[in-house]
């Protein structure tokens, strides 16, 4: 299972990448805007600046809804860097903009999906990822990781190539039960990645064996 950051903070890219456990970026303009990312410009410069320091895949998702504003959009992000991946709504013209997409040989991540109907359409239409929201399903008292593994189910039986990005992850469980449900992406906020550390019994244990350590060698 691939660890994308679910940022558009540099430093946070950074230090994921310092860590050796960084495979690509997912931004959108929500997280554009908490960087004070603001202007065309601006915002192309940006995704440059994460593409130099992620290495990997990092998806830059267009803000118009029209088929045609989609296309225009999403062949300037994909000039910016070859790993740039477009990021289109689940929208009925986001569909047929993500079919183009495909046919254009160009990646794409169909995001805001909430549902395994629109999962199989994402897939049909020949995504690249898909991008099922699931902290915001749990939000709403429904069972964000069970839409992973339905997905999944769903792809393996269809023998579909599109990769399932789980999305919208808040916790170090989330990243936990997506791997056991099939997801082959988690795109997180760093502060999740680095929950998975924490275990007391891991802190107790090497108290113990600095303090036997320090004994014999004091
Ligand atoms: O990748 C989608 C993500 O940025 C949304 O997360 O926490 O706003 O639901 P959240």
């Amino acid at each position: 299972m691939l660890f994308f950051l679910d940022t558009a903070n540099l430093d946070q890219i950074r230090e994921a990448k310092s860590l050796g456990i960084l495979d690509g970026v997912t931004t959108n303009p929500s997280l554009m805007a908490k960087e004070g990312i603001v202007g065309e410009q601006k915002v192309y410069e940006h995704y440059k600046n994460i593409c130099e320091i992620a290495e990997g895949p990092v998806s830059a998702e267009v803000i118009s809804t029209d088929y045609e504003g989609i296309i225009r959009e999403g062949k300037i992000l994909s000039e910016i860097d070859e790993n740039i991946v477009v990021k289109v709504p689940m929208i009925r013209d986001g569909i047929k903009a993500l079919r183009w997409f495909s046919n254009q040989e160009i990646s794409t991540n169909c995001t805001l999906v909430f549902s395994a109907g629109q999962a199989i359409l994402a897939a049909k239409a020949g995504a690249t990822y898909v991008s099922p929201f699931i902290g915001r399903i749990d939000d709403i008292s429904w069972n964000g990781v069970e839409l992973i593994r339905q997905i999944a189910n769903i792809y393996a039986i269809q023998g579909f190539d599109t990769m399932i990005l789980a999305a919208s992850i808040r916790t170090p469980l989330h990243i936990v039960d997506c791997a056991e449900a099939g997801a082959d992406v988690v795109t997180c906020p760093l502060n999740s990645i680095l929950g998975l550390l924490k275990h007391p019994l891991t802190d107790i244990g090497l108290e113990q064996f600095l303090s036997d350590h320090r004994k014999l060698n004091s």
